[in-house]
């Protein structure tokens, strides 16, 4: 190695610690909900506020290393170059210097810190449109710091313009992307062709509104340089898995399958995706905000991950078990120095792993069989229909109905069965899944309906708010009253909530204050909502409250409010608290012997 992951990183925080810049660390790699990006997919995000003029506590110059998530390239990972889960090296100037210290500083740490050769970078400018004028002055700037003339391209926005793609209100602006060739040996490379783009500085200075854009008081530039991208790129590798990032992992896959990497093929596509999905998943349950698998949200799509993960080590036929030993190599030896929280999760984390694998291979051998049933069923009546009409076109769908009865009943998530059918030349009707996935709603709705008697009367938005707003009630209440404070009845309606608990005297007006403020605390602090199956035994284990009234080893639903409230319960909940609004008590009062209730709104 010419240069290892560790020094990699090193060498970007020094080079900015040593301008000025201070290192914030990586946060959450949970987007805030703020601009309804699910998770932080470029390290300007969590940085938001600060690039749209908000003071930032550690000042105007920042760097860190942040992880970012994109699920849009998930079929392409198995290939030498696609990730779910990469990270970004990012410097920023809130409002400080400008164009003429980055185009030097980039320039420098290219060609003097990292060796790169000034003779073949090539670079694009913003070559400017109605709104936005061309960027002579970095072109310019490019060209006096020593890049050759014909190596600067003016571009249109299609390709020199950045921004947070499906939001609004957030900041954008002209970029300047550096190039380098794919084979640094190449002695004639010919750009764009021979030529891989190895980072970006964004001049921020613009905010994206619904239509066009509005210029920014400050000047920010936002700086991204991907990491796993720039260590493949350093040490002349021409495959992402073979930094120092995936050795020890793809070595203990060799181990437990007994195949070789280097031989290519299905069983090369087969580990990348393992690698892939289990470096995913150590982050997202390592995450501080802890991501767990779910059939919503950031728990659906890490069970999608986690699934096909598992789906591949049965391919390269090796046990489940073996992404704890994959997890526990990324902990133990690839991020945990950088990423100490994922130590402390390790038991956590791989137990999580633990679960989720036993859970899915309880029903993956029945799920693939019912699957071949359904493609053996296409089969046979395209067979027959063939035979019977010569101008018959033979059916290539998978109906919805069964790819929802593969989801519900044998946990396929549906891009599962579509990538299963597509192995066999085969589609599924999407639009019936959503269909089927509805009615079933729909019945689920009427029945819990019927059970609720006076509960959860309907699932408007505004009921369901209320409804998550009572599960903090609860928690708040056996926090400032006394543990052994449990609810005893609820009554929802889209106005207001009832809510009736043991205790056995008027809550004094501290009291009723100090609840109000914990669970206002809970709703500004934005929690996710998490949702789990579990066994009865695992929720009572883990503290849940509720009825415990179902059978030993029956599956129940759970929800979790951060560790501050675990109830379980059927739903449906909010995604994350912050949409509650304010939360106010209107009235506390008797309501039958040693029962209170409590009415309150949510503002
Ligand atoms: N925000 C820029 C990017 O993601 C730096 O490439």
């Amino acid at each position: 190695m010419k240069i290892t992951a560790k020094e990699l990183r090193q060498k970007w925080l020094d080079f900015y610690q040593a301008r000025g810049h201070v290192d914030i660390g990586a946060v959450s790699l949970i987007g805030d909900g703020s601009t309804g990006v699910m998770f932080n997919v470029a390290g300007m995000q969590p940085l938001m506020p600060y690039l749209l003029g908000k003071p930032h506590p550690a000042g105007k110059r920042l760097c860190n290393i942040q992880g970012c998530l994109r699920t849009v390239d998930i079929d392409s990972v198995g290939d030498p170059s696609h990730f779910t889960f990469f990270e970004m090296m990012g410097n920023w100037s809130l409002g400080d210097y400008f164009k003429k210290e980055k185009t030097a500083w980039t320039f420098e740490l290219l060609t003097k810190e990292f060796g790169l050769d000034k003779d073949k970078l090539c670079t694009t400018v913003f070559e400017g449109n109605e709104s936005v004028p061309r960027d002579e002055e970095t072109a310019n700037l490019l060209i006096s710091l020593g890049i050759k003339k014909e190596h600067v391209f003016y571009l249109p926005k299609e390709d020199n313009w950045w921004e947070l793609e499906g939001t609004t209100g957030t900041p954008c602006g002209p970029d300047n992307e550096w190039f380098y060739p794919i084979d640094a040996d190449d002695p004639d490379p010919v750009f764009p062709d021979d030529y891989v783009e190895i980072g970006n500085d964004v001049y921020m200075q613009y905010r994206k509104l619904g239509e066009g854009y509005e210029p920014l008081e400050n000047k920010n530039v936002d700086t991204g340089f991907g990491f796993d991208r720039m260590l493949l790129f350093l040490n002349g590798l021409h495959d992402a898995y073979q930094t120092d990032l995936f050795t020890d992992v793809l070595a203990e896959l060799e181990r437990a399958s007994g195949k070789k990497y280097a031989d290519g093929g299905e069983d090369r596509r087969a580990m990348r995706i393992i690698a892939d999905h289990v470096r995913t998943t150590v982050m997202l349950i390592g995450d501080s905000t802890g991501v767990l698998p779910s059939n919503t949200g950031a728990g659906y799509i890490l069970r999608r991950i986690m699934r096909r993960a598992i789906r591949y080590c049965k391919k390269l036929e090796i046990p489940a078990e073996t992404m704890q030993s994959v997890a526990k190599i990324f902990i133990g030896k690839v991020y945990g120095e950088a990423y100490p929280l994922l130590i402390e999760k390790e038991a956590f984390i791989l137990d999580e792993i633990k679960k989720e694998t036993d859970r899915f291979e309880a029903t993956l051998v029945s799920g693939m069989k019912e699957f071949e049933k359904c493609v053996a069923g296409i089969a046979r009546k395209n067979e027959f229909m063939a035979k019977s009409d010569p101008s018959y076109v033979p059916e290539t769908v998978i109906g919805g109905k069964a790819a929802f009865r593969l989801y519900d009943t044998y946990g396929f998530p549906l891009e599962l069965t579509e990538e299963l059918a597509g192995e066999r030349g085969l589609t599924v009707d999407h639009a019936g899944f959503d269909e089927a996935f509805k009615e079933h709603q729909e019945k689920s709705r009427v029945i819990q309906k019927g059970e609720a008697k006076g509960g959860l009367e309907s699932h408007s938005e505004a009921a369901v708010k209320y409804h998550t707003a009572t599960h903090l009630l609860n928690a708040a209440l056996k926090t400032v009253l006394s543990p052994d404070c449990n609810q005893k009845g609820s009554n929802i309606t889209d106005e207001r909530m009832r809510f009736d608990f043991n205790f056995d005297r008027a809550m004094t007006p501290e009291e009723i204050k100090a609840v109000e403020d914990l669970v206002n605390e809970k709703i500004e602090e934005n929690i996710p909502v998490v949702y789990r199956e579990m066994t009865l035994e695992e929720a009572r284990k883990e503290g849940f409250v509720g009825v415990f009234d179902s059978k030993y080893g029956e599956v129940v639903k759970t929800y979790s409010i951060g560790t501050f409230s675990k109830e379980m319960c059927g739903g449906p909940h909010v995604e994350r608290t912050g949409v509650l609004g304010h939360f106010r008590i209107q009235k506390e009062q008797s309501s039958s012997a040693g029962v209170r209730r409590i009415k309150a709104v949510l503002e």
